[in-house]
């Protein structure tokens, strides 16, 4: 198993680069990518429906379907461990009792309350737009994107979020019916074969004020 584990919050955060060439000879085990979705799933989410949904693509035969769709992001495809595709479910109501009774069931929330909250987020679900829903979905896939990629360097990773690929053909490539499954981003990761760029950022009096 290839598995380094880094615990300095501040050297994942301030060294996070995107990176777009990986060693390709680098497998990430279904074991560690799991422990890797399972520690990234712990982000928050809007009434904690948990849209994100993955699909990791390992293998030659994924990456040839995937490559296509990758526009000018090949390097990253040909090279990682793997490309992540974050979706967003837009049916993600149809695990609201799952996740609520898991909760009672776990002692973390009274069953008065899931009683109550429940039927609350059903009717707030059932009077959404598509719009309405697709907008918080996003909202709770970059945050569990986000926080992937810093989970990805907790174990010794490089990731490249990627915005450059068919949106409107990943879905059915990968078997997913296009209406359910809202394409978010790709993911690249795999262990970096290069420092990638440094970047700039804006400073904080242009993009923050206090009041
Ligand atoms: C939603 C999103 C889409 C992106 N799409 C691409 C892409 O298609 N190809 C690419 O090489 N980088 C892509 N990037 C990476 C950005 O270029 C990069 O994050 C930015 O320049 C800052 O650099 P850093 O990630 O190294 O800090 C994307 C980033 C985000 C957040």
């Amino acid at each position: 198993m290839n598995k380094t584990l880094v615990n300095d919050f501040k050297e994942i955060v301030t060294g996070r680069r995107s990176i777009r060439s990986y060693d390709p000879n680098v497998k990430i085990s279904k074991e560690e990518m799991t422990e890797i979705l399972t520690e990234a799933s712990l982000a928050p989410s809007s009434v904690n429906l948990q849209p994100w949904r993955f699909v990791v693509i390992d293998s030659k035969e994924g990456k040839e379907t995937l490559a296509p769709l990758a526009r000018f992001n090949q390097r990253q495809v040909e090279t990682s461990s793997a490309v992540i595709a974050v979706f967003a479910d837009m049916k993600s109501d149809l695990y609201l009792d799952e996740i609520y009774n898991k909760a009672v069931e776990e002692g973390h929330m009274p069953a008065a309350v899931r009683d109550q909250q429940v039927p609350a987020i059903k009717g707030f679900f059932e009077a959404m737009t598509f719009e309405q829903t697709k907008e918080m979905n996003l909202i709770d896939a970059g945050l569990v994107s986000m926080q992937l990629m810093l989970v990805a360097r907790a174990h010794g990773y490089d990731t490249n979020p990627i915005g450059g690929f068919e949106k409107d053909q990943i879905a059915e490539a990968f078997d997913l019916d296009k209406n359910r499954y809202y394409p978010v981003m790709l993911l690249s990761i795999g262990k970096a074969a290069d420092a990638g760029y440094k970047s700039v950022r804006l400073p904080i009096d242009a993009i923050a004020e206090w009041k």
